[in-house]
């Protein structure tokens, strides 16, 4: 069993993904060509955001929208102590200072009740607080509704950092156009992946897409009219043709990935009732995309469990096992070393099990036995 099974997923598809990687090589165009611009047309209808552009990962959409708005040193961004590293690191690599607000234990996502105290206190304290940067975690957004209430009222920018929730959806609005700047990666195990790595960045704003269109690469408003200093981060073709074709099946992936999530739900009750796990929690009004089925093992040591599980032919993932705060790379780069209970205890006890589009129910059937085995051995 795999944890995501790409193959199986390129296996069903095959036909269509290599004519369509054929048809950008033969057309001798590789960089920003039609398929990137069709593709920005078609994510942004889907996403219903009024721009899109095309980037070389994640990691870079976040930092192109950091530059965009100006974020440098003496400013600082909050964000949340649980996601990937790409998250802090973008507002490290501008020379701001990341501060950090606790997650909600349920959807483990910045929690918007702790977020106005967190945003005072640094106001009260004399930082030059700028903006948000909260992330859609495992497949589902964060309150948004809340976040931008809070900060609109503050006059600080929201970012999304949708790169684990293009396709997922809060209150009728999907991921990616929930706040005025949203940044998605298109890492191949994404729910919607390329072949290698790419992302791209949504926004609501003319100017800002027009900065960040230039930013992406290296500034360049006309043929060398360089009027910002920016990146080389660009999207290539055979990443947005093969994006293109997957794109054409997302829904229906989408679906399937709830209908699994919905399945392991329903296998993993009895134990949930034991009080051994946690399952998912996810908000009114909230479809997730499900980029992981991610569960809170409450007995017996999460680590144990997942070395059994992998005893088992069960691959699992931990996302992840320590909070940003502690990071080496932050050290002596945070204004107050804090607590963040929630998170720490996340990261103490969350255990991502097998997932993707394709996974079959005698698969999940085994995932759930080997997990109730698990509890009975350790
Ligand atoms: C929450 C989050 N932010 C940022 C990134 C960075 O995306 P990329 O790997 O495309 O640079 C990832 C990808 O793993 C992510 O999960």
């Amino acid at each position: 069993m795999n944890f995501i099974d790409l193959k199986r997923q390129y296996h069903l598809y095959k036909g269509e993904i290599d004519g369509a990687i054929k048809d950008v090589v033969e057309s001798g165009r590789f960089v920003l060509g039609d398929q990137v611009k069709s593709l920005e047309k078609e994510l942004g209808l889907f996403t219903g955001a009024p721009y899109a552009i095309g980037v070389s990962s994640g990691t870079d959409a976040l930092i192109l929208c950091l530059m965009a708005l100006g974020v440098g040193p003496g400013k600082v961004v909050v964000t949340t102590p649980f996601s990937f590293f790409a998250t802090v690191e973008a507002i490290l690599l501008l020379g701001a200072e990341p501060a950090f607000c606790d997650i909600d234990p349920d959807t483990f996502n910045l929690d918007p009740g702790l977020l106005e105290d967190v945003l005072d206190g640094l106001l009260s304290d004399g930082r030059d607080v700028c903006g948000v940067i909260a992330v859609s975690l495992y497949g589902q957004c964060a309150d948004f509704q809340r976040i931008n209430r809070i900060c609109e009222k503050r006059g600080l920018f929201v970012i999304e950092d949708a790169c684990q929730s293009l396709g997922a959806s809060f209150k009728d609005k999907m991921s990616g156009n929930l706040t005025p700047l949203a940044a998605t990666s298109f890492f191949p195990s994404k729910p919607l992946g390329c072949f290698g790595d790419g992302g791209m960045v949504f926004t609501k704003s003319e100017p800002l897409f027009e900065r960040i269109r230039a930013l992406r690469v290296h500034g360049d408003t006309g043929r060398y009219q360089h009027k910002y200093i920016g990146l080389n981060a660009r999207l290539d073709e055979i990443q947005a043709a093969v994006l293109r074709v997957k794109l054409r099946h997302f829904k229906k992936e989408i679906e399937l990935r709830q209908d699994a999530a919905k399945r392991y739900s329903m296998l993993l009750q009895t134990l949930e009732d034991q009080g051994l796990i946690k399952l998912p929690r996810i908000l009114q009004d909230s479809q997730s995309v499900f980029a992981q089925y991610t569960i809170r093992i409450l007995s017996g040591g999460r680590d144990e469990v997942a070395r059994f599980l992998k005893e088992q032919g069960v691959p699992t993932a931990v996302h992840y096992p320590e909070i940003l705060p502690k990071m080496k790379p932050l050290e002596g780069r945070i204004f107050k070393r804090e607590a963040f209970n929630r998170a720490e205890l996340a990261a103490r006890q969350v255990l991502s099990l097998p997932m993707h589009a394709f996974i079959e129910e005698r698969e999940q059937e085994q995932v759930a036995e080997a997990l109730s085995k698990a509890f009975e051995v350790i």
